[in-house]
């Protein structure tokens, strides 16, 4: 299993820090065998220990430059950074990011060996014209993208899922899932409003190795309870 931590524009530094030692805490006492991962912002990037593999939210495929507003691999390799989320849909669709710029960023990294989760999801839109539109839509964002890159984790996150409430049922996430796993014997994460106490029967779905947390993600308690659940499915 894989229980990651998306913080997107949450927490300072201070906060990130107690976040944190309360998780990395839980990991070693409890001996957590999943791979547990923490997308900080930036600005809280540090060396935490043991525990939690600490990934960036997003980076520029560069190692330094005239970037302005954007870090590049300098910036991730003082942290030790190995590990980048790309194709959220924030990016996609908040900052306007094109699969074009992201198959580009998913070279770079993969070129670098980084492990790459990589988000994909429909909009509510899509969702209404049913399943073969649906795919036909995730196909758009797997242009470019190496579907078998060993360091590749997917993250299925449906735009209207996420920090809505909102979740598909357990039978649409079992359906999409046994889609991705044709096309990708990678890992495969559901990400959008999961909780603690929808994360038992979404670990237990077919085809899901984990889960994308955001808000729920963001109360140390609440997170460790989920790897807990997770651990134990
Ligand atoms: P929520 O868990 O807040 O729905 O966010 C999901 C997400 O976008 C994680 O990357």
């Amino acid at each position: 299993m894989i229980i990651a931590a998306n913080f997107k524009t949450n927490k300072t530094r201070a906060q990130t820090r107690d976040y944190m030692d309360e998780v990395n805490g839980f990991i070693r006492s409890e001996n957590i065998k999943s791979e547990i991962m923490v997308f900080p912002p930036l600005t809280a990037f540090d060396n935490f220990g043991q525990g939690a593999t600490l990934g960036a939210q997003n980076a520029y495929a560069v190692e330094n430059g005239a970037f302005t507003g954007e870090i590049g691999l300098d910036q991730l390799k003082e942290f030790g950074i190995k590990t980048i989320l790309l194709g959220h849909s924030e990016r996609r669709h908040i900052l306007g990011e094109t699969q074009e710029e992201i198959s580009f960023k998913f070279a770079y990294f993969q070129s670098l060996g980084y492990q790459i989760v990589y988000c994909i999801g429909e909009q509510l839109e899509t969702r209404k014209a049913g399943k073969t539109a649906l795919m036909r839509y995730i196909e758009t964002q797997l242009v470019g993208i190496d579907m078998e890159y060993e360091n590749l984790v997917v993250a299925y996150e449906p735009v209207w899922a996420i920090g809505t409430g909102l979740v598909p049922s357990n039978e649409d996430i079992k359906s999409i899932h046994a889609d991705l796993r044709a096309k990708t014997s990678r890992p495969l994460l559901y990400g959008g409003s999961v909780k603690v106490s929808n994360m038992k029967e979404i670990v237990e779905i077919d085809n899901v190795d984990g889960v994308l947390v955001g808000g729920a993600s963001l109360y140390a308690g609440n997170f460790c309870e989920m790897i807990k659940i997770a651990e134990e499915a």
